[in-house]
């Protein structure tokens, strides 16, 4: 599939098959975010690879707030999530000084890795919906994240069920969003 037809058809998927995702696939999505360039090559990320039955309980348990609210109703049914955490970037010391902070760009760059694994995902015909919203302390209980790691963002991954429908892409008009040499 040409670049152009994926932007145009890839869609968040919320219904999905009850059928796994290989490991080697899994992989090549995380190996797809590795290798995603990032401010000073700091490389500010680490994945952690949610595909066991227990992994995927906690998981689902810290997608729902401590209010009762969730950002993922049907989170049982996904086969595999991706956490994305942001790590501490080790940028070069004048954008530190300049910003007043070594995180000016961390969250850009995780990001950026993660459309990079969705694309990837995608391509290796796996349907993808990216998660903002988790509950950071159970997060870094369940999963071992240190205290200076946070999760940016958790991508559910797996097989589109053909039978949901699909949802139109809505976005602004390219001339609201764009302009040539001025706003
Ligand atoms: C940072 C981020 C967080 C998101 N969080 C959620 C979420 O918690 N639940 C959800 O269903 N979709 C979530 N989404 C998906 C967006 O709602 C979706 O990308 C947007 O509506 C555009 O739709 P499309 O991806 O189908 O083109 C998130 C997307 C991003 C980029």
């Amino acid at each position: 599939m040409d670049f152009q037809t994926m932007m145009q058809t890839r869609r968040s998927c919320r219904a999905y098959l009850d059928k796994s995702v290989s490991r080697e696939d899994l992989m090549k999505i995380v190996e797809a975010g590795r290798l995603t360039p990032s401010a000073c090559n700091s490389q500010p990320w680490h994945f952690i690879v949610v595909d066991s039955p227990e992994g995927k309980e906690k998981m689902c348990d810290a997608l729902l707030l401590e209010n009762g609210r969730t950002g993922c109703p049907w989170r049982s049914q996904v086969p595999a999530f991706i956490a994305l955490c942001e790590v501490e970037a080790n940028v070069i010391p004048f954008v530190k000084e300049y910003y007043g902070t070594k995180q000016r760009f961390a969250p850009g760059d995780v990001g950026a890795a993660c459309m990079n694994m969705c694309h990837q995902a995608m391509e290796l015909g796996l349907d993808t919906c990216i998660l903002g919203v988790t509950w950071q302390q159970k997060m870094r209980e369940y999963f071992g994240i240190p205290e200076d790691a946070q999760v940016r963002m958790v991508i559910a991954v797996g097989y589109a069920d053909p039978a949901a429908p699909v949802q139109n892409k809505v976005r602004k008009p390219l001339e609201e969003v764009c302009g040539f040499n001025r706003w």
